[in-house]
């Protein structure tokens, strides 16, 4: 069944287009972006003859019902969201490459005996709002997000609904469709491993826990000139040796606990005045949760110890999202299925969060990755060779195949 790996690039280069004038790809959740986005895959669809969804989150689903057994739901996708000055592949590739394996199968197959099913999730990557995966926790009914505004103050539940309002417009079904019999993401690696082993596909074993905070540095606004170097207290000066502490206490307790400070805010933020406030993100990630546990530990002492008044350091977690397991069944079938096909694979567990560790609380969940070229993924330079997209797709295909016909 040979893929046309030209309507696959086509379609990636058709959404990439939905993006601000800024570097990288810029689709964040309810943007007019992501609306075009979804939109366009909603057109899609129902030129190949699915039934549209809407969720109320904006989540899309694509179905095509079964002839034989239409409540066995054989789904796959990813998320629709990206990063700020992202790249072209993360999610966008599983929504795309799940779409194309679809379609060819109902072009060549015809009507499958169980349903299939596409998802484009909302918003996976917590880069617009203080909240992740907030499509798939919501399909699942793990979680729904409340009380939470962006940098500009607009508030999630606002800005949903007027997206969401944007996709109904489509002539779509609206509603929350049932979780799936089985699901399968497909995903860009986002890692060097694949790539550095010459392995043409990973299939996914487990996906790291990961937590996210915000810390608050409140020190006292001074002139910059005037106050005496011993009188200062200086947030960002703070935050600093704070944000070097903690990385030496993360390196302490594990070698694989990750640590990155990505987003920084400094008040009033100009050059002749000592900052008196400062935020600062925190992203850790570890396969073992009791080793999350120990270093948030860690970090809500440090915010003690560095709290001398007048100074005063607050911590706010805002993700605590569990390590996986992902279904050993699916990841055998894969296996097979990537042997006979001729390419070359290994197990590995992910670095990244993605929409499957919420998938797998609800149904049996599996993933397989592409090599992502240098390693580079959250970056402009994001890329994977045609050829290793083709293959995740053939991949996919054969597995919903096998599942669903
Ligand atoms: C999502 O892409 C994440 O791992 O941050
Ligand atoms: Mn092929
Ligand atoms: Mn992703
Ligand atoms: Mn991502």
């Amino acid at each position: 069944m040979p893929i046309k790996t030209d309507q696959l690039m086509a379609h990636l280069a058709t959404i990439n287009r939905f993006s601000t004038n800024e570097v990288g790809q810029n689709r964040l959740v309810y943007t007019s972006n992501w609306i075009k986005g979804q939109r366009q895959l909603i057109a899609w669809g129902h030129q190949a003859g699915m039934r549209a969804t809407v969720d109320a989150y904006g989540t899309v689903y694509l179905d095509i019902a079964g002839s034989q057994a239409p409540d066995k739901i054989i789904a796959t996708g990813s998320h629709m969201d990206t990063v700020v000055h992202g790249g072209p592949y993360d999610g966008l590739y599983g929504v795309l490459g799940g779409f194309q394996a679809i379609c060819e199968l109902i072009q060549v197959l015809g009507r499958p005996k169980k349903t299939l099913r596409l998802i484009s999730f909302s918003e996976e990557e917590g880069s617009r709002f203080p909240a992740t995966f907030s499509g798939s926790k919501h399909y699942c009914r793990v979680e729904d997000v409340a009380g939470i505004q962006d940098h500009a103050g607009i508030d999630f539940n606002k800005a949903r609904q007027a997206a969401v309002a944007k996709l109904k417009e489509a002539n779509v079904h609206t509603g929350l469709p049932s979780v799936p019999t089985t699901f399968t993401e497909l995903h860009i690696e986002q890692g060097p491993r694949l790539i550095n082993a010459h392995r043409q596909i990973g299939l996914v074993t487990s996906i790291v826990g990961q937590r996210r905070f915000t810390i608050t540095v409140n020190g006292l606004s001074n002139h910059a000139g005037t106050t005496p170097m011993a009188d200062r207290h200086d947030a960002f000066q703070i935050a600093v040796t704070l944000i070097s502490r903690l990385r030496q206490l993360a390196a302490s307790i594990s070698r694989q606990l990750t640590f990155t400070v990505g987003e920084v805010h400094v008040w009033p933020n100009t050059s002749n005045v000592i900052p008196g406030k400062v935020t600062f993100s925190i992203d850790t990630r570890h396969v073992d949760a009791a080793v999350l546990n120990r270093f948030e530990v860690g970090i809500r002492n440090k915010a003690v110890d560095f709290s001398i008044p007048p100074i005063s350091v607050t911590v706010n977690r805002w993700v605590a999202d569990k390590p996986v397991q992902l279904d050993a069944s699916l990841l055998q079938r894969n296996e097979n299925l990537a042997a006979k096909l001729g390419l070359s694979y290994q197990k590995l567990a992910s670095g990244a969060g993605h929409d499957s560790e919420i998938m797998s609380r609800v149904t049996p969940t599996t993933m397989i990755f592409v090599p992502s070229i240098g390693g580079i993924s959250h970056a402009p330079q994001e890329k994977t060779s045609p050829s290793d997209l083709h293959n995740g797709v053939d991949l996919l295909r054969e597995s919903l195949k096998q599942q669903a016909y």
